[in-house]
């Protein structure tokens, strides 16, 4: 193997020599609408999720969760439960092991933890939820009832267990060492001075994570070796996390993650795998532990509350001379996550002045954490809703007074866009749509007992990427190649669109590659997150598949008609062969410059450059929102019956996928517009509905058919011109029901979800 011996492409080329990365402009399987290739054995069964992996003398792990938000134990009495029928043992502060806190995300490199709180290391309890004993038993049905027979006491403590107290002690929140903060003139007095301003508060309720597949961890020490078979998002930062709570070299782990069941952001590290391990520690024996429904709400983190003022100050002709958006978030004093909802507005429209600004304020709850599309999910709510209010003051159409808005660069920043068509998502969007049906006067429009509105909004999210996603391509004599990474697939589509990536950068059809990710055995550190994980390995790709020209021009012989020439000079060449860019008749085969040198495979290894093109480019995925609600003027329900999102993501790397990523965001933030709302019990901060019967998130029942479109232009600055599309979908929804359900009855609801009892009294 060999390891990187030419200069990676500059960041804003991509391609051999400073030219642009070649896959912009070919077709191909770039764009093909490629099924899943791992979907056969999803539909079969055949794909082993964290939970399913047998192992010989495997215990199963019941959690026991405290009562109240803080305080002291002074009776944790076990001793029925180790009784009970199966018990092997029950696991409290007590008896578990010496464990390290654990590193909190963003606060290092690999760090993975939800906070950093002791786990299970004395009697001190931190919030309405926290696990207090495990109980492995022979069975999942024996733990499940050992843990019933439990019983605890408790000495509370003072606790801070409702927003309203917890914003009296609001402090300046910073995100990945950055102040949420920026300001430019004096916005105050400029919406003071506007003659057409709206100003109002907004707010979004906590939302917990429903990822379909249970969080759930199947581990195995052996020695000083753990295995784990998780639903990590991260594996590397899984393992390396681990590695720090139990005192041992991220060597010693081995984190498996091949299939995941949705991930959205919260599938980390939290109580549960450190517990799981902890155990089976303790008990020496593998043990598998599934958090119950219940358990995924009190364990692990989800996207938190905000309350934001947004208050635009614009001319008769729309045009912005103030724009705020201040507000706050609540979060622990044990997590460096402050929900950043300022993100949209640093970027989407040119303003006069300029203030925005996020205060934190910490409670006494379950961690928050990132959960799809964070800052921009319910940043993009307030900011969306209120551009819709102003619209109709000054009387102009919602879009134009976007338009009119429009920056001709980031506004935050100086920097130029890399490649900004918002406009145009809008103008196809709102044609296909129809949105010039849309009446401007509310309540215009009714059939029967139903008010019928249309609404628009935004969406964009930032395009990221990272420098960690070192790959390891091998190329076989059969012409066949192998890429591996531990990357991750949450359903999202990533191994299929790789292999599509790959085939078509290397010249070889779809079934002569293998793409392996979801191990840490494998190279690189990416985490799937921030929809960062294509452009992340494709960059990556595209410099191992430089090296791998760099070494086949080694061993071809002096009679090849690539004999002498340099790397620059030369590409991959549909067929599986090296040729000579702008020659391509000049052209040798894989299967043939191996075959002469009598070689049965050739492996390179080479990691992406850091993200560079982000100094020089205010780079965002952008879209258009449009909804159609029909609301009961008896029952004030709200009915999405037309939905389309216009999107422009750069190239659009498969078809089929997108649409799905796309619609799959769309369908969250019905969710979060219409339905999902965590309630926390304000007298001692516990989650009242932890289960899907109370805890609403859209059915079939309540999604109507919803069209994507997309504007498919390719962002030069990225690797095969695209952006990332994971989150994207999200963002600016619950502002285009709002701005519908607003056309439709003229109620302004500006705390979500948006309930029949907010509608009802006006109707
Ligand atoms: Mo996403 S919230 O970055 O998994």
């Amino acid at each position: 193997m060999s390891t990187t011996t030419i200069a990676p492409p500059a960041p804003d080329t991509w391609g051999p020599a400073g030219k642009p990365d070649p896959l912009i402009g070919r077709r191909g399987l770039i764009g093909a609408p490629v099924s899943r290739l791992d979907g056969p054995l999803k539909v079969t069964g055949a794909a082993r999720f964290a939970a399913e992996f047998p192992m010989p003398g495997l215990l199963y792990a019941a959690l026991a969760y405290s009562t109240i938000p803080k305080g002291r134990l002074t009776v944790l009495d076990v001793s029925v439960a180790e009784s009970a029928p199966g018990v092997v043992l029950v696991m409290t502060y007590r008896n578990a092991p010496r464990m390290a806190r654990g590193p909190v995300f963003l606060t290092a490199e690999k760090a993975l933890a939800g906070d950093d709180l002791p786990v299970m290391q004395d009697d001190q309890i931190n919030w309405n939820g926290q696990p207090i004993a495990v109980v492995l038993a022979e069975t999942q049905e024996q733990a499940d009832h050992a843990k019933s027979l439990i019983r605890a006491t408790y000495a509370p403590a003072p606790a801070i267990t409702t927003f309203a107290e917890a914003k009296t002690h609001a402090y300046q929140a910073s995100f990945a060492g950055h102040d949420l903060a920026s300001a430019r003139g004096d916005a105050e007095a400029a919406l003071a001075a506007a003659p057409f301003k709206v100003d109002s508060i907004y707010r979004t309720p906590f939302h917990s994570h429903n990822a379909l597949e249970l969080y759930a961890a199947t581990l195995a020490w052996d020695g000083d070796e753990l295995t784990v078979h998780d639903c990590a998002q991260a594996v590397s930062h899984l393992a390396w996390s681990l590695a720090q709570i139990f005192g041992i070299d991220e060597e010693q782990i081995h984190v498996s993650a091949p299939f995941v069941g949705g991930g959205f952001g919260g599938k980390t590290l939290w109580q549960h795998q450190i517990l799981g391990a902890a155990a089976a520690k303790l008990a020496g024996r593998p043990v598998r532990v599934v958090l119950s429904r219940e358990g995924v709400y009190r364990v692990t983190g989800g996207r938190t509350m905000t309350e934001q003022r947004v208050a635009i100050g614009a001319q008769a002709d729309g045009r912005f001379d103030a724009l705020i958006q201040t507000g706050t978030i609540a979060k622990t004093a044990h997590n460096a996550m402050p929900e950043p909802f300022i993100s949209p507005a640093l970027c989407l429209y040119s303003a006069g002045t300029v203030k925005l600004n996020v205060q934190a304020a910490d409670m006494d709850m379950l961690a928050n954490t990132f959960m799809r599309a964070p800052g921009e999910a319910v940043g993009t709510f307030a900011l969306e809703c209120a551009i819709d209010e102003l619209a109709e003051q000054i009387g102009i159409d919602p879009i134009e007074l976007r338009i009119r808005n429009e920056p001709d660069k980031d506004p935050a920043l100086g920097t130029p866009f890399s490649s900004r068509h918002i406009i145009e998502a809008y103008r196809s969007g709102a044609e296909r749509f129809g949105w010039n049906q849309r009446s401007r006067r509310p309540g215009a429009r009714r059939e029967g007992e139903w008010l019928i509105g249309l609404g628009c909004a935004t969406a964009t999210y930032p395009y990221h990427r990272m420098a960690g996603g070192a790959v390891r391509l091998t190329l076989g004599k059969d012409g066949h190649a192998k890429v591996s990474v531990a990357a991750h697939e949450m359903g999202m589509g990533t191994a299929t669109v790789q292999t599509q990536v790959i085939a078509e950068r290397l010249g070889l059809p779809l079934d002569h590659v293998t793409f392996s990710y979801g191990d840490t055995s494998l190279p690189g550190v990416v985490l799937a997150g921030g929809s960062q994980q294509t452009a992340s390995i494709g960059a990556a790709v595209i410099a191992a598949q430089r090296e791998l020209v760099a070494e086949l021009l080694k061993l071809v012989r002096v009679d090849s008609p690539l004999a002498g020439l340099a790397p620059d000079d030369v590409g991959s060449m549909p067929g599986g062969a090296l040729g000579k860019l702008d020659e391509p008749e000049r052209s040798e085969s894989y299967v043939s410059i191996l075959a002469r040198a009598r070689r049965d495979e050739l492996t390179v290894e080479a990691s992406a450059p850091p993200p560079d093109e982000l100094q020089q480019w205010s780079m965002h995925s952008y879209g258009a929102q449009f909804c159609e609600v029909r609301v009961s003027a008896v029952t004030g329900e709200t009915r999405v019956s037309r939905f389309l999102g216009s999107f422009d993501c750069g190239r659009i790397l498969n078809a089929k996928t997108a649409a799905s990523q796309f619609r799959g965001g769309i369908i969250m933030g019905l969710g979060l517009a219409l339905m999902e709302e965590t309630l926390l019990d304000e007298h001692n901060g516990r989650v009242m509905n932890p289960s899907l019967a109370e805890y609403h998130v859209p059915v079939h029942m309540d999604v109507p058919k919803i069209d994507v479109m997309w504007t498919d232009i390719p962002d030069p600055r990225t690797p095969m011109g695209a952006h990332g599309i994971g989150e994207i979908g999200i963002t600016g929804v619950g502002a285009a029901v709002a701005n519908a359900v607003y056309n439709a009855t003229g109620t302004r609801v500006r705390d979500l979800p948006i309930t029949l009892d907010k509608l009802l009294a006006n109707l």
